[in-house]
């Protein structure tokens, strides 16, 4: 219920028609399903390579064999990207030739055929284009969310890859304007309050070996039942660790784990800190937050980062193309509540992530072609 509004849960099964006016309030959106006229298809054959992407026009269904292996054995992976209108008008996607090469990593784990970066860029590039409507006005609190999915089709019993495979790219707008916890969070460089999140200690996301490095969309069936109790207990987000161990900070549910360690002293800069783990999916805005961070003088470090330094970090965020920038002030773990920064002789609590605000700010200015793209992200559709 976090996720979708009465507003925009998308309850009608009708699409609305092609080409027609978005009669969406974008100010109201939230990180749901609001109906898109258009989604985009290809398929691939054993020995025949992927056809072209086709958009499909008010039929928001696509046909599947009973016995496709996306339904019986969870093959099935996913990417998730955005489009923006920049105030001269062109609408950009935002790092697309890293989520295509995600994807493939995430096809190639699966045992899937992965799609190609070409096919992709054009999947994609026609679902902005079908759904052009739905491109919010430039300065709008919301973005164009592009959800491309590939499942295995052909039908199989037995455990063995399928014949068959079908990209599939959807469309519908989201809101990142701030409000609810789980969007961006960016009001320039407002300092704002950050939410509480729980730490998920009876469940485990990935162990090493696992899906966990890759966007399959088992790893969301398994963050289900955590997340809904979580957010039943009045928690926005749950935390991850690492399974062998439950030591270490793995990732929350949907979006990465990143925290800032201030300098001690004016000859110490501010360190940028990640978690390191064959279990963490790499994130696209993790990696250009870090980027604007090393641009900015900080240190970067993709480490280990145990669950007992998390009051000694100063700032703590999520971070993801869904969940924007989100700043979290305290962690419940079990009966014990961690509040950032609450070790560094900062007071903690309350800090609503300083140095990280004005990070997703800065980022923020680039995906709304506000400041210059001088790292080449934004990709002009
Ligand atoms: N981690 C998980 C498990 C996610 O689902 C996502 C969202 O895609 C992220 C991290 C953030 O990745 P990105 O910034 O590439 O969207
Ligand atoms: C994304 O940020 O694209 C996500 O993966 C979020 C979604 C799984 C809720």
């Amino acid at each position: 219920a976090d996720n979708a509004s009465a507003a925009d849960a998308g309850t009608s099964a009708a699409a609305p028609a092609s080409g027609g006016p978005a009669n969406v309030d974008w100010g109201a959106l939230s990180f749901g399903w609001h109906p898109t006229p258009v989604h985009v298809v290809a398929s691939h054959t054993r020995g025949g390579g992927w056809s072209p992407p086709t958009a499909v026009a008010g039929d928001p269904y696509i046909r599947l064999h009973v016995g496709a292996t996306a339904l019986q054995y969870g093959a099935s992976c996913l990417e998730g990207l955005k489009a923006r209108r920049r105030p001269d008008g062109a609408v950009v996607l935002f790092r697309p030739t890293a989520h295509a090469d995600r994807f493939a990593a995430s096809a190639a784990r699966l045992a899937m055929p992965p799609v190609p970066t070409d096919v992709f860029l054009a999947a994609v590039k026609a679902a902005v284009v079908g759904n052009a409507a739905y491109v919010p006005p430039a300065g709008a609190p919301a973005a164009l969310y592009l959800r491309p999915l590939l499942l295995g089709t052909g039908p199989r019993i037995g455990l063995a890859p399928a014949d068959a495979y079908t990209l599939v790219v959807l469309a519908t707008p989201v809101g990142e304007g701030g409000g609810g916890a789980g969007r961006l969070r960016t009001a320039g460089t407002t300092v704002v309050d950050g939410v509480t999140a729980v730490i998920t200690d009876a469940y485990d996301r990935s162990a090493a070996g696992g899906l966990g490095g890759v966007k399959a969309g088992a790893n969301y069936a398994a963050d289900l039942l955590p997340a809904t109790a979580a957010k039943a207990a009045g928690f926005p987000l749950n935390l991850y660790l690492d399974a062998a161990t439950h030591t270490a900070v793995e990732e929350f549910g949907a979006a990465n784990f990143v925290a800032v360690r201030r300098g001690r002293s004016v000859a110490e800069p501010d360190t940028y800190v990640t978690p390191e783990s064959p279990s963490i999916l790499r994130s696209i805005t993790n990696d250009a937050l870090a980027v604007l961070a090393a641009a900015a003088g900080m240190v970067v470090e993709r480490r280990r980062v145990a669950v007992a330094e998390i009051e000694a970090l100063d700032e703590v965020a999520a971070v993801g193309t869904g969940a924007g920038v989100t700043p979290v002030d305290r962690l419940v773990w079990g009966d014990r509540v961690l509040t950032v920064g609450s070790a560094a002789g900062r007071g903690g609590g309350g800090s609503g992530g300083g140095r990280l605000v004005a990070l997703a700010s800065q980022l923020a200015a680039i995906q709304q072609g506000e400041a210059p793209d001088v790292h080449g992200w934004c990709e002009v559709v």
